[in-house]
């Protein structure tokens, strides 16, 4: 069924949106860490994007999305009043969340609005949140009132300085890590290898480390097995198993090589798009 877009803000303009859209039925049943799997056009792909937040009363549920390639651009091309062809979930298992003191929230580009979510469950319940965000410079954090308004503590990093601790969120987390001996859990959401450093950072420290993996999805309900990683040598099925899984024991070479695997295809995509709807 069409779902109506309400609400949309350019967050980088050019680059990351919002949207806010009507599907109460969604919006009902989502939880932090579920996502969606939407359809722009009849003959277009499917494409996984996480769910950052939900409003039950209003019935809606927002996404935030990085213009990748030719699905995201179409997404990016449609605003308020225009509908998503298809818009199919909650998917995928929620994040565990229990009551259990302080929990460590990790975000890294556009991640920072899926993680938003997570430690927005987290602090409902009551466990002491500490968040962490970076990004290569200041114009391209997302989410930082967002997540002022609820968070405990947020650390902040750029890679060039501009604002915040200059370097990684690594050296963020390790810090805290060396201070704070209660943490109970480490939760990272960001690319790929942000989430495998993040994953070396606390490995010393024994600290249970959750990963949000975004392996390329075609289904999403388990059936065709694009989404295949390995996490603790056995093959698991991202849209079904996780996207959720112990940072610790995922094959991240294997998950970056299988990411890569159509960068041919989706260059000829992208291209072919921009030339018909632009004239370029
Ligand atoms: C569970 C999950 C949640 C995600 N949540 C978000 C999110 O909240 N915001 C966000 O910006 N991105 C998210 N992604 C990634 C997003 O799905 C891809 O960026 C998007 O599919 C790219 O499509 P494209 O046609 O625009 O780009 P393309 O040019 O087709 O691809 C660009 C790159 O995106 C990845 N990709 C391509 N197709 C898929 C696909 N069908 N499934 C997954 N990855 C793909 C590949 O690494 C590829 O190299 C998520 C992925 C997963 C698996
Ligand atoms: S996307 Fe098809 S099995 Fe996961």
């Amino acid at each position: 069924m069409p779902t109506p877009i309400l609400h949309k803000e350019s967050l980088i303009p050019g680059k990351t949106s919002k949207l806010v859209l009507h599907a109460p039925q969604i919006a009902q049943k989502a939880r932090p860490g579920h996502f969606v799997m939407l359809r722009m056009s009849e003959q277009g792909e499917r494409i996984p994007l996480t769910i950052a937040d939900t409003d039950r009363e209003n019935g809606t549920i927002t996404i935030v999305y990085l213009v990748m390639g030719k699905s995201t651009a179409m997404l990016e091309a449609l605003g308020v009043g225009d509908a998503i062809l298809d818009v199919c979930g909650p998917l995928g298992h929620p994040t565990h969340i229990e009551k259990r003191g302080t929990v460590v929230c990790v975000g890294g580009g556009t991640g920072i609005a899926a993680m938003h979510h997570i430690a927005k469950g987290h602090a409902r319940i009551g466990n002491k949140v500490v968040g962490v965000i970076g990004a290569r410079s200041k114009d391209l954090l997302l989410f930082e009132n967002e997540l002022k308004s609820f968070v405990d503590e947020l650390l902040v990093s750029t890679d060039d300085g501009s604002y915040g601790h200059k370097g990684l969120v690594t050296e963020l987390l390790r810090d805290r890590l060396e201070k704070d001996k209660d943490v109970f859990e480490v939760v990272a959401v960001g690319p790929v290898p942000m989430m495998a450093a993040v994953a070396e950072t606390t490995r010393p420290f024994g600290v249970k480390t959750t990963v949000s993996l975004n392996p390329i999805m075609v289904d999403g309900i388990g059936m065709c097995g694009a989404c295949r990683v390995t996490v603790g040598g056995k093959t698991k099925f991202a849209c079904v198993d996780g996207p959720e899984f112990d940072g610790h024991e995922v094959d991240f070479p294997e998950l970056r090589r299988r990411l890569a695997a159509y960068r041919e295809q989706e260059t000829i995509s992208i291209e072919e798009y921009r030339r018909v709807s632009h004239g370029e």
